[in-house]
């Protein structure tokens, strides 16, 4: 692994103070034109209804967090529309990269690498963004520059006395499909040995596995949620796509550590979809 811990600074975002009202917005599959398709699913579609779901529901944004898999191939096009739609909810957003994205193209486009990968201070919290990718893999593994980024971080947040919660793209817990445990974090004891020695982690969040999940390791919350285009099936060994609709996470931070949260899908609107497609890459 070559992740590096220089880029990363405290991100000071400007807050009220009380509740920080986020979004979680992941694996949107853009590709490089809009009208391209994964599985049958136009994903600028799928994604715009999202947003506009989004909109209707939450009457303040204060950041997205885009966990991954924002782009097919790694277009830098696609991430400039992704710009363009979460700028329809807030000028605000950090992202971190999927199997699928290119590091490279993403920080590009984003124009600031503080918004890439990176620890945000708001309120009384503090999110770390950390990079699962392995370049051209499918799975995940943090290596030992992401681990002790998060070590430093987690030191940090204790001595600030913040809350603080973790997101990445790959899954860091077995999550009963075989196919995708397959791509789990592959250092994820070594990651929760680092949780373990400190006590301001109130959750973890992440991408990659296309459905929700929402588990308890004793106070932390285990958190994913479904794409904003195909959706893949609980409890299967191989791959199988679910018919559900695309969705979002919505996440209050609460000023005394309590996680707020829930999964919200597009309903009303008709997406095509290949449900006995045999495979995704
Ligand atoms: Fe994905």
């Amino acid at each position: 692994m070559t992740h590096t811990t220089t880029e990363l600074r405290p991100y000071h975002l400007d807050h009220p103070g009380g509740t920080v009202r986020l979004v979680q917005i992941t694996d949107c599959h853009l590709g490089h034109s809009p009208g391209s398709t994964l599985l049958g699913m136009d994903t600028d579609h799928s994604l715009q209804a999202v947003v506009d779901l989004i909109g209707r529901e939450r009457e303040q944004t204060d950041l997205i967090l885009g966990t991954g898999d924002l782009s097919d191939h790694g277009a830098n096009a696609a991430y400039v529309r992704l710009q363009t739609y979460f700028k329809q909810l807030s000028d605000t957003s950090f992202w971190l990269p999927g199997n699928h994205d290119s590091r490279a193209e993403m920080s590009a486009v984003i124009g600031s690498g503080s918004q890439l990968c990176n620890e945000i201070r708001v309120a009384g919290w503090e999110i770390v963004m950390l990079d699962s990718q392995v370049p051209r893999e499918v799975g995940g593994e943090l290596g030992a520059g992401q681990l002790e980024l998060l070590e430093d971080c987690l030191r940090r947040a204790g001595e600030a006395g913040l809350h603080t919660l973790i997101c990445l793209h790959h899954q860091p817990i077995a999550i009963g499909c075989d196919w995708l445990d397959k791509q789990m974090v592959a250092d994820a004891e070594e990651f929760f040995a680092v949780i373990g020695r400190y006590n301001s982690v109130r959750g973890i969040l992440w991408g990659h596995v296309h459905q929700q999940i929402d588990r308890q390791l004793k106070d932390i919350k285990l958190m994913s949620t479904p794409s904003t285009c195909v959706q893949f099936a609980p409890g299967q060994a191989q791959f199988k796509l679910d018919d559900l609709p695309p969705g979002y996470r919505w996440l209050d931070l609460h000023s005394d550590g309590t996680i707020e949260t829930a999964v919200s899908r597009v309903h009303g609107v008709t997406f095509t979809v290949e449900l006995d497609s045999g495979g995704y890459l």
